[in-house]
């Protein structure tokens, strides 16, 4: 009997998890995780970051990567891609480098050339740039900015063009765009302004790393995702990380709070004819980023610590 993933290919999208290489002995998980009925889509949630797949210059690893694309293609798994440029997770070398823009600039197009290679014949999309805008619409300061301006944002996406030959769409992905405000808002200017010149760009993935309590609504969503309707088709839309996490201890009436959240967000994707899927970021709590990254938050994930499936995961296939 159908789950998530095949509910959702009725509905005209797909809906997947994110996958972190420290439970794949975990059989439960895994037989629930590469389930291409409950998830026909996987995103690794750190195994193609730089620290894993180039930990030293110039010699790339992709074991962590292949031991999830590896069951995600027998499954039948559609593989999201995750991510070239980041200002996070990068390797010490890298970090402590000292750089100018001559040396770094060969050093960001090798490592797309390598990594994008590799996956070509995995990656339906891949997330070029990740999180290089600040709430209030500034660019981020990072290695990247700081040492080679603020073109690396479009260097990223032509070399990523170039070496994937084509073959994946290619994102922008960031969090707190799911609403409109200064942050989603310079967003759109820049698919605007790199569509106006010609830089290649495919996508805009909204992370969707909500808070009960303070989660977009429905309309919010739905006019965040608006944002590139006027770029609909050449421009997709996905919500690439969706979670929602609870103020600890949970209670039944934030739980069905927080299964509203997700039913909407799953909603306000159905009814985008520009967004093409959802993405949770994983879907078992004990795994899920948020307990250690916002403490006093968890339970986020669709199913619980048992692996039993929560009211979220009820209310979203109801809804689908
Ligand atoms: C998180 C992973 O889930 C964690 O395991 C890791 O320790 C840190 O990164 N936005 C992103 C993701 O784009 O890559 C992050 O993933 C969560 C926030």
């Amino acid at each position: 009997y159908p789950g998530l993933g095949a509910l959702a290919s009725l509905a005209g999208i797909y809906f997947g998890t994110a996958i972190d290489n420290v439970v794949l002995n975990n059989t439960a998980y895994t037989t629930i995780a590469h389930n291409a009925s409950e998830f026909n889509q996987v995103t690794p949630s750190n195994a193609q970051k730089w620290m894993y797949t180039e930990p030293s210059r110039n010699v790339f690893t992709y074991t962590n990567a292949s031991a999830i694309f590896n069951p995600a293609r027998a499954a039948h798994q559609l593989r999201r891609c995750h991510t070239f440029v980041w200002h996070n997770q990068l390797p010490d070398w890298l970090t402590n480098g000292n750089w100018t823009a001559a040396t770094l600039k060969p050093v960001l197009e090798n490592h797309i050339k390598n990594v994008a290679r590799e996956f070509r014949e995995d990656c339906f999309a891949w997330d070029v740039v990740n999180e290089a805008f600040e709430d209030d619409g500034s660019l981020r300061k990072s290695i990247w900015l700081e040492v080679l301006g603020k073109e690396y944002i479009e260097w990223a996406f032509v070399w990523a063009r170039k070496y994937t030959e084509g073959k994946a769409k290619l994102y922008y992905n960031d969090y707190g765009i799911e609403r409109v405000n200064n942050k989603s808002l310079a967003v759109r200017e820049m698919v605007k302004d790199f569509l106006a010149r010609d830089i290649p760009i495919d996508g805009v993935g909204l992370q969707s790393h909500f808070t009960v309590g303070r989660a977009p609504t429905y309309d919010e969503v739905t006019a965040a995702l608006n944002l590139y309707t006027p770029y609909h088709p050449t421009i997709e839309t996905a919500l690439t990380e969706l979670d929602v996490r609870i103020l600890l201890p949970s209670t039944p009436a934030t739980r069905t709070l927080q299964a509203n959240v997700y039913v909407n967000a799953t909603r306000a994707c159905v009814e985008m004819a520009s967004c093409v899927g959802v993405t949770v970021w994983d879907f078992w709590d004990p795994v899920s980023w948020v307990p250690e990254s916002f403490p006093g938050y968890g339970e986020a994930c669709l199913f619980d610590e048992g692996l039993g499936r929560k009211e979220a995961y009820f209310e979203v296939k109801e809804y689908l």
